[in-house]
């Protein structure tokens, strides 16, 4: 037995199913197109993979809309195919976390239809219904994507239902005991088939204040759902935490907790000192930060004085398949690896997104390709497996255009090169491996100033130090001792003793020398 859970030193891989990889030529990803691939992760040293929604789905939100949480949609395969890929997952030492969409479901599963059929149906009030006329919704709450009204207004039955998402996108009404019943039992479906865990989408979003008051002035603007949640939530999570304990093995609950106050990202793990609501939670604002030493220590700062140091385990993630990718956001390669080693040198689980370890930039996407409601396009591109037509997709058109510099910045083209950046991923992911220092350690500033951040990693006798230069001039830092160069953006420097100087945009791991 391990002393620790198992997802507090991991480094989880997010997979976006419909751009990982096609073998059937309909220029859609599926969960064969995964299993194919597995080889490559294991190659890389992650420990995790999410897999974003494969679930049935007609797709309004490319899976974000869920018609059967049970099963599989066949765009992706069937459950067969599931459970082979989690086998074989599993046999090479990889956890499989799936995602799990509890605050809508799409109308067309079978939940709404029923609900929507009539206002006496048995399943009306697992949906939020609010009378009034036509022209006027029950408050002042906007959807994501289109930022109108998160109400519709249904014909047939005369009343609203509220979607926090696309009106396809119901949202789930979690206050009906049999809603949290049924949806209880869909994870127990997947837990039973031995994954390891789940992604769970906005999940701060699921308890509603039963009166449905107006979202306050100062956030009325934006959708409800970026700036808003209700206490009710943390008992509902209490409870979705119980179903997980059920089963044995250290299933883990990652949140998407989309708020942008980290104090109360923070409260999402629970109360006790083991905490009793999610085990993980993401904590975006550092993902909206600046490349810029400055803005980045103060993301850190505020990270590590809002967790709680024992009962919340913090998470660090840089991109995603809703946010351009920081590849192209800090808008250069040179970048792009010096924020690998800050990524993975901070304390706390690092999820990386499919493709950032090719420094993938975002596609360009033509307006007649842009098929996303809400024009995240351009992270989702295709990855690129080996240079050429197809580039390992099974033959036919992918669904988006490839990224820039496709062929170069493939799977196999970077592997033969050991300067390329999928080579200092997995450098780095051996380096934390080796090191428990990196993977759990304590965090303690060493040095900052305008242009690079030094911070140290310490772990009984274990002891790392990182140091990133955010700027694009050499600059001299302060690191206590001396030291080897265990790990750096600049591969030749590795092995060597530290001098004290990092290069324009050089990230380096130091270990103390002997
Ligand atoms: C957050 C997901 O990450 C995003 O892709 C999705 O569109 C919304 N939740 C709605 O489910
Ligand atoms: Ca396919």
């Amino acid at each position: 037995m391990s002393d620790h859970p198992w997802w507090q030193s991991a480094v989880v891989y997010q997979i976006y199913p419909r751009s990982f990889c096609d073998t059937n030529g309909d220029g859609i990803g599926d969960l064969e197109g995964i299993r194919k691939r597995l080889d490559h992760l294991v190659w890389l040293g992650v420990d995790a993979i999410w897999i974003s929604p494969f679930f049935r789905s007609p797709m309004k939100d490319f899976g974000y809309d869920v018609s059967d949480y049970c099963d599989v949609d066949p765009l992706f395969g069937t459950l067969d195919d599931f459970d082979r890929l989690l086998a074989e997952a599993h046999s090479r030492g990889l956890r499989v976390l799936i995602d799990w969409v509890p605050n809508h479901t799409s109308d067309q599963h079978a939940w709404f239809q029923e609900a929507r059929a009539s206002r006496e149906s048995a399943k009306r009030d697992w949906y939020v219904w609010r009378d009034g006329d036509a022209s006027t919704p029950p408050n002042n709450w906007r959807a994501a994507f289109t930022n109108g009204p998160a109400w519709t207004w249904d014909e047939q039955t005369a009343q609203w239902y509220l979607h926090l998402f696309l009106s396809e996108q119901p949202d789930l009404n979690w206050q009906s005991p049999a809603v949290v019943a049924a949806m209880h039992d869909t994870l127990r479906f997947w837990l039973a088939r031995g994954i390891d865990g789940f992604r769970m989408d906005v999940i701060h979003c699921i308890g509603k204040d039963p009166k449905l008051p107006d979202a306050p002035e100062a956030v009325a603007k934006i959708p409800y759902c970026a700036q808003n949640d209700h206490e009710s939530t943390h008992d509902l999570l209490r409870g979705i935490r119980s179903v997980l304990d059920e089963f044995d093995g250290d299933r883990v609950m990652v949140g998407e907790v989309y708020l942008f106050d980290t104090a109360r990202v923070a409260r999402y793990y629970g109360n006790t000192a083991k905490g009793d609501e999610l085990h993980l939670s993401f904590n975006f604002p550092p993902l909206y930060a600046a490349w810029d030493a400055g803005a980045w220590r103060a993301q850190i700062d505020r990270a590590v004085a809002e967790h709680d140091p024992i009962a919340a385990w913090p998470t660090w993630v840089l991109s995603n398949h809703d946010n351009k990718r920081h590849r192209t956001r800090y808008g250069s390669e040179a970048r792009a690896r010096a924020a690998a080693v800050l990524l993975l040198g901070l304390r706390g689980t690092p999820f990386l997104y499919a493709g950032e370890e090719l420094g993938l930039e975002d596609a360009v996407v033509p307006e007649d390709r842009v098929v996303d409601p809400g024009g995240r396009d351009g992270c989702r591109a295709p990855i690129p497996w080996q240079p050429g037509e197809g580039r390992g997709w099974a033959e036919g058109d992918a669904w988006l255009p490839w990224p820039p510099n496709a062929d170069r910045k493939s799977v196999a083209a970077q592997r033969d090169d050991p300067d390329a950046i999928v080579h200092l991923y997995r450098r780095l992911l051996a380096a934390r491996r080796a090191s428990p220092a990196l993977q759990r350690g304590s965090f303690e500033w060493l040095a900052t100033d305008d242009s690079a951040l030094v911070w140290q990693r310490r772990l009984a006798d274990d002891l790392r130090i990182v140091a990133v230069n955010f700027s694009g001039k050499e600059v001299e830092v302060e690191t206590p001792g001396s030291h080897r160069i265990a790990l750096s953006t600049h591969r030749d420097a590795e092995g060597s003793s530290f001098s004290g100087r990092l290069a324009p945009d050089q990230a380096v791991v130091l270990e103390p020398s002997a």
